[in-house]
């Protein structure tokens, strides 16, 4: 592999909070490949959202460089930035996010709003990606009419229905019992493996950071231990109530 997906280079982050400046991420330089499965894991505080947000395009470092392939992220503007997001990167978060007076399938098409498609082929879009995750039987439910597990397989199709090459998740399974948060992860494996999305994943769950090839430690705005690894396969087997 020439050259990584990610590759993050002296980025700073600070906030200020009543006149003091915590300083959140310090100097830090990260590489991530193609088609590599991270693992982010570090104490509350320690800067894991922050640094998912940035390399997402969703906030913007004080210092330093943050490429994503060829694109500079600190070179681009506000719109050129978003557009840039829109289509590269699906993002799934803890809560799931979805629109509740929405259907699941509504919910998938939202991403591709911004895309210049008939309403029919962001339907068939939406409709693939709800059937990659399984959910062909609840295209037309409501997010209250569906399980958590179910929701964050919605919000999974809506990260994947623009085709992106990278998936940032923050905490997706922290919401989850064992066995839905199973199914999550089997279908994150399931994208890495077969899809070859790169996927990045905040936890605070060693279990679910075991199916990641690479677990990435935090710790007060550095970075600590790298630990590469043979992935937990996470099995959803024998799971009642999908
Ligand atoms: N917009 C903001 N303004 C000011 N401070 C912020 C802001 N966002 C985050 N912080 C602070 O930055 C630090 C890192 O926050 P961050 O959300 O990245 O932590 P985290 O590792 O994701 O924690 P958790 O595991 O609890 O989600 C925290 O001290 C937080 O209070
Ligand atoms: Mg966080």
């Amino acid at each position: 592999m020439s050259q990584p997906l990610i590759q993050l280079r002296n980025v700073t982050k600070t906030y200020s909070r009543g006149g003091e400046t915590l300083t959140v991420l310090d100097d830090l330089a990260l590489d991530m490949d193609a088609g590599g499965y991270f693992a982010l894991m570090g104490p509350s505080g320690s800067g894991k959202t922050t640094l998912l947000n940035l390399i997402g395009g969703l906030d913007r470092a004080d210092t330093g460089s943050i490429r994503i392939g060829e694109d500079d992220l600190a070179q681009m503007g506000t719109g050129e930035l978003a557009e840039w997001r829109s289509r590269s990167v699906g993002f799934v978060f803890q809560g799931f996010n979805l629109i509740p007076v929405l259907t699941a399938r509504e919910n998938v098409e939202l991403p591709l709003l911004l895309a210049p498609l008939k309403g029919s082929e962001r339907k068939k879009r939406a409709e693939y990606a709800l059937q990659l995750v399984g959910l062909a039987d609840r295209m037309n439910h409501r997010p209250s009419q569906l399980s958590g597990g179910q929701e964050q397989r919605v919000a999974i199709a809506r990260a994947i229905v623009t085709d992106p090459t990278l998936i940032l998740a923050d905490e997706p399974t922290g919401d989850l019992d064992r066995a839905s948060a199973e199914q999550v992860l089997e279908l994150l494996g399931k994208l890495n493996g077969e899809l070859k999305k790169t996927i990045l994943m905040v936890t605070h769950d060693p279990h679910a950071a075991e199916c990641a090839k690479t677990i990435v430690h935090m710790d007060k705005g550095g970075l600590g231990r790298i630990e590469t690894r043979e992935p937990r396969k996470p099995s959803a087997a024998g799971v009642a109530g999908r």
